[in-house]
């Protein structure tokens, strides 16, 4: 899905870009990115070494998202750096088209600057543009930076999975579902 490229002003005034990501020129930034956002925090759902995909695995996944109707991958540039990335995902099944899924990391650095509210109001507004009736996300229970966000953005939590993960050293968490009707 093709976005118009929105500059947002961040909390410390400087100016970043949101835009679609370009699979010749971001590929391996963004798998360097992904790397580095998945070593910085537990809450996201991989561990570093299964972010281990080519760079032409990367392009080919960049070009596909951007030229699929039913999502939209967005970049965060600041200062010529990725900030951060976030999806939206719609389905095409009939029973489930009123629906769409969210994902969001961002590097550390750039925690509390406003990024994330940035590309949640861009999802939103593209989630309404076609139809969404209502988004959906999760996220891994202790998340409070992650929960306050999408409170913020008029999420509310609706289920929770016991034991949906276990990390490495055998600790369990729930994964929280949270969802906003549009
Ligand atoms: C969670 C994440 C996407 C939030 O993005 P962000 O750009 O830091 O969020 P924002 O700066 O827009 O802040 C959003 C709200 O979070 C809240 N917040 C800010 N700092 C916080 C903190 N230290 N603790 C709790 N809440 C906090 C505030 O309510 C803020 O709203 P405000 O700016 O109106 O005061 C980002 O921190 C991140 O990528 N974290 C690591 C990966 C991750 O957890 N992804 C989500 C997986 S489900």
């Amino acid at each position: 899905m093709l976005f118009n490229p929105k500059k947002i002003v961040l909390k410390d005034g400087r100016v970043a870009l949101l835009r679609n990501p370009n699979p010749d020129a971001d590929a391996a930034a963004l798998i360097d990115h992904l790397k580095q956002i998945v070593s910085e925090t537990d809450f996201l759902l991989r561990y570093p070494e299964e972010c281990d995909w080519t760079e032409e695995q990367e392009r080919n996944i960049l070009s596909e998202s951007n030229a699929d109707d039913m999502r939209l991958m967005l970049v965060c540039e600041v200062d010529g750096e990725i900030a951060g990335m976030c999806g939206m995902s719609l389905y095409p099944q009939i029973k489930f088209r009123h629906r769409a899924s969210l994902d969001i990391g961002l590097q550390k650095q750039f925690w509390g600057l406003g990024i994330g509210t940035a590309m949640l109001e861009a999802l939103i507004e593209a989630a309404s543009e076609r139809g969404v009736m209502q988004l959906e996300l999760e996220y891994i229970d202790g998340n409070a930076r992650g929960r306050a966000l999408y409170e913020k953005m008029g999420f509310a939590e609706v289920a929770r999975h016991p034991d949906a993960v276990r990390f490495k050293d055998g600790s369990m968490r729930s994964l929280v579902f949270m969802m906003k009707k549009l």
